[in-house]
């Protein structure tokens, strides 16, 4: 396998110049990690499309920045075969990232029959579009470290562990994962096919995020509405990074397998060491960060939920060149900037390319 050595600047601006003029197609656009990368690949110069339905809070980051207006954006779901086929027979995109998701672990309790239709069909989907599409090169599919059978082990899960989500956002990604192992195996074997990936990332934090049942904008609300914050596990450890690490993994990725095939498969993108902190010390550190907020154990613990998880990203290290770039103070810190910044009426647009600009140092 061809690689280049480089500083971990180079490796990211490389990846960034690669995607100028590139076309490439993102499910899951108008989310919140999607709008981030869209607003990436916006700045690299490539031509996007974006196939998703509306973003999935009010506000969102997504009409905030206003990013529709920018790229060609097709209103669609990811489980109506025909529009998404339709959509890469036109478009003809050589890369496509997919995020398009029903992405909470507590919204699967209650809908998991739509959980699965969405992150299983949709897998299935995009994979038989892009079979019967001649100008895919690159795919890379963004599941979740919560693929894993969670054994409530103290060290990362390696990408080579069994795949079997607890809950049904979980599992349904560890299904989106096997199917993408299936269409891999056995439609692009050919050295000279679309190369075909999976990322799973950490739990991300960043400024943007609206959605319920995440834990920095549960803080931020709590602050807000100066009401305490009930935890329900704030001992549960899990990988925290900023949303522009796992972007930036998936990027370099796309870019590597694009030249080379034998950089697919699957691959973890998680924090160092010091970001697999627990809920109550993250909190802590946003509420100390703020200069404000209060929290308390919620009694019922809710659904299930794994004590441990971490990711054990040494191959994406070793193989891809990839590094994470920003500690958990950073990525607190930048989150903050950006959401104080949103709440005192700055620029939401500037606030976010500035934050592009610095993590890829453009
Ligand atoms: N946020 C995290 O901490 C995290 C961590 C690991 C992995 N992920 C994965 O990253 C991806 C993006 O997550 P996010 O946090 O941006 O979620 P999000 O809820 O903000 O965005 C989800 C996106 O999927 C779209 N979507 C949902 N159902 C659809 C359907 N049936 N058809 C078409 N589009 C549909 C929504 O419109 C939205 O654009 C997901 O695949 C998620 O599983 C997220």
């Amino acid at each position: 396998m061809a690689r280049r050595e480089g500083t971990l600047e180079n490796v990211v601006i490389e990846s960034l110049e690669f995607f100028k003029k590139r076309r490439v197609l993102i499910t899951g656009h108008t989310g919140f990690k999607g709008t981030w990368l869209t607003r990436i690949l916006l700045l690299a110069g490539a031509e996007i499309i974006g196939y998703s339905l509306d973003p999935p809070t009010c506000p969102s980051l997504y009409a905030l920045t206003d990013t529709g207006s920018r790229i060609r954006s097709i209103h669609g779901d990811v489980r109506s075969f025909g529009s998404l086929n339709e959509t890469l027979y036109d478009f003809k995109p050589e890369i496509v990232f997919h995020l398009a998701a029903q992405p909470i672990v507590r919204l699967s309790y209650d809908e998991p029959m739509d959980t699965y239709s969405t992150n299983v069909m949709g897998t299935v989907h995009i994979l038989e579009a892009i079979r019967k599409s001649s100008s895919v090169r690159s795919f890379v599919n963004i599941t979740t470290d919560k693929v894993y059978e969670n054994r409530e082990w103290i060290w990362g899960y390696r990408e080579n562990e069994t795949l079997c989500g607890f809950d049904p956002y979980s599992n349904s990604k560890s299904c989106s994962e096997m199917v993408t192992s299936s269409y891999r195996n056995s439609f692009f074997s050919d050295p000279d096919s679309t190369a075909i990936s999976t990322a799973r990332s950490g739990n991300v934090i960043g400024g943007g995020d609206f959605a319920q049942d995440r834990i920095i904008p549960d803080c931020v609300r709590a602050i807000a509405a100066g009401r305490e914050l009930l935890l329900r596990n704030p001992h549960s450890i899990r990988p925290y990074q900023h949303v522009l690490e796992c972007l930036s993994g998936y990027l370099l990725l796309a870019m590597k397998q694009f030249e080379e095939k034998s950089y697919e498969g699957p691959y973890n993108f998680g924090p160092d060491e010091d970001g697999c902190v627990s809920t109550g010390t993250l909190v802590q550190m946003v509420f100390k960060e703020w200069g404000a907020g209060t929290w308390r154990i919620q009694g019922d613990g809710g659904p299930h939920e794994a004590s441990f998880l971490k990711l054990d990203c040494s191959k994406a290290k070793n193989i891809l060149e990839w590094r994470p770039k920003w500690n958990i103070q950073q990525a607190v810190a930048k989150t903050l900037i950006w959401t104080q910044g949103y709440l005192s009426g700055e620029n939401v647009d500037d606030l976010t390319d500035r934050q592009i600009m610095d993590y890829f140092n453009i």
